[in-house]
């Protein structure tokens, strides 16, 4: 019985190799996998003698039709090749005509930017934590000692979300998410995209992007965090810039400042000073937030606007240009 059964495969191949070789175009090739392999084709059939055969035998024949049809499925696979092959000899190709014209990706200025912000430091040894851009009240404000009347809460600056979330208005609530999580010390740089209700013109957006730096320890001082800010002013823009720092205000810091770096205008030639980032030793009120002891850490924090470096750094006059995806604007950086 069973030899009967292998000599009726060896016939269902001879035919398969007889009724392949007409095979020219993709209908008859269709066609012939029916033939063979389709519900009814003869491969599918021939399993039905697994059924007819004593135990000990159905190894054997299993394995005959796997071969069969793994033969049969290869051959299909390998005509359909040799098919498309010869429709793409069909076509025509005029090898002097010129070749098809690509641009090459390019980083986007405002992430160069980041990197070369990053890569400063890291240096430093300061992580890299990305928080969230949808956040809510406790996060954005309350644990940064935003009194719940400060202006920067009204409907008018911040983009409120359903389930009482907001759009973060800056980089600042990525240090309480990195305090909770984390002991001290802590060196952190936050980048980010933030938003606030601005109506855009040549300086704002309501879509830009932020860089927010921790340092969490026990004898930090704002010597360092003077220190730090020189040499990275002077990391992007070059080894003689000048920076001063002027008394300012945030919640969430005490004393606060903000840097002015000095800015030599060579058409006017004269020069002004123009702010660059906001920074302070962190204020008790944030510690007790995330529970630190204010009386064992202390730390400082600054943030700045990617989009506003790199438009000193570069001389854009215009944030919007960051954003329209011209690529003449864009190549050249
Ligand atoms: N979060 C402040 C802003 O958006 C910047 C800042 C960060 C100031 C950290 C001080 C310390 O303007």
């Amino acid at each position: 019985m069973i030899s009967e059964i292998i000599q009726e495969l060896d016939h269902i191949k001879a035919n398969f190799e007889t009724d392949s070789k007409g095979v020219d175009n993709d209908k008859d090739l269709e066609n012939l996998r029916i033939k063979y392999m389709g519900r009814k084709g003869s491969v599918t059939d021939a399993f039905k003698y697994m059924g007819k055969l004593p135990n000990e035998q159905k190894p054997i024949l299993g394995q005959k039709l796997n071969v069969l049809k793994t033969e049969i499925q290869d051959r299909l696979a390998c005509i359909k090749q040799e098919l498309e092959g010869q429709t793409r000899q069909k076509i025509n190709i005029d090898v002097t005509l010129p070749g098809q014209f690509f641009f090459l990706g390019k980083i986007h200025p405002i992430m160069q930017i980041l990197d070369e912000i990053k890569a400063f430091f890291m240096g430093l040894g300061f992580t890299v934590e990305l928080g969230q851009e949808a956040e809510n009240d406790f996060y954005n404000f309350e644990a940064l000692n935003i009194p719940p009347d400060h202006p920067s809460r009204d409907m008018q600056d911040t983009f409120y979300l359903p389930n009482d979330l907001l759009l973060r208005t800056h980089t600042s609530p990525v240090q309480i998410r990195t305090m909770e999580k984390q002991q001290p010390p802590i060196r952190m740089l936050a980048p980010g995209r933030c938003f606030r209700k601005d109506t855009p013109d040549a300086t704002h957006s309501p879509m830009f992007h932020q860089v927010e730096g921790l340092v969490v320890d026990r004898n930090t001082s704002f010597a360092e965090l003077k220190g730090i800010l020189l040499a990275f002013s002077r990391k992007i823009f070059g080894p003689e810039t000048k920076i001063r720092f002027r008394p300012s205000f945030f919640p969430f810091t005490e004393p606060s400042a903000e840097v002015d770096i000095w800015w030599e205008d060579e058409k006017q030639g004269r020069g002004k000073w123009l702010e660059i980032l906001g920074c302070g030793m962190v204020d008790p009120a944030v510690f007790e937030a995330v529970n630190y002891d204010p009386e064992v850490y202390s730390g400082y924090a600054f943030g700045m606007g990617i989009e506003r470096i790199a438009m000193l750094k570069y001389k854009i006059s215009d944030i919007r240009t960051f954003y329209n995806n011209d690529i003449r604007f864009l190549n050249q950086f």
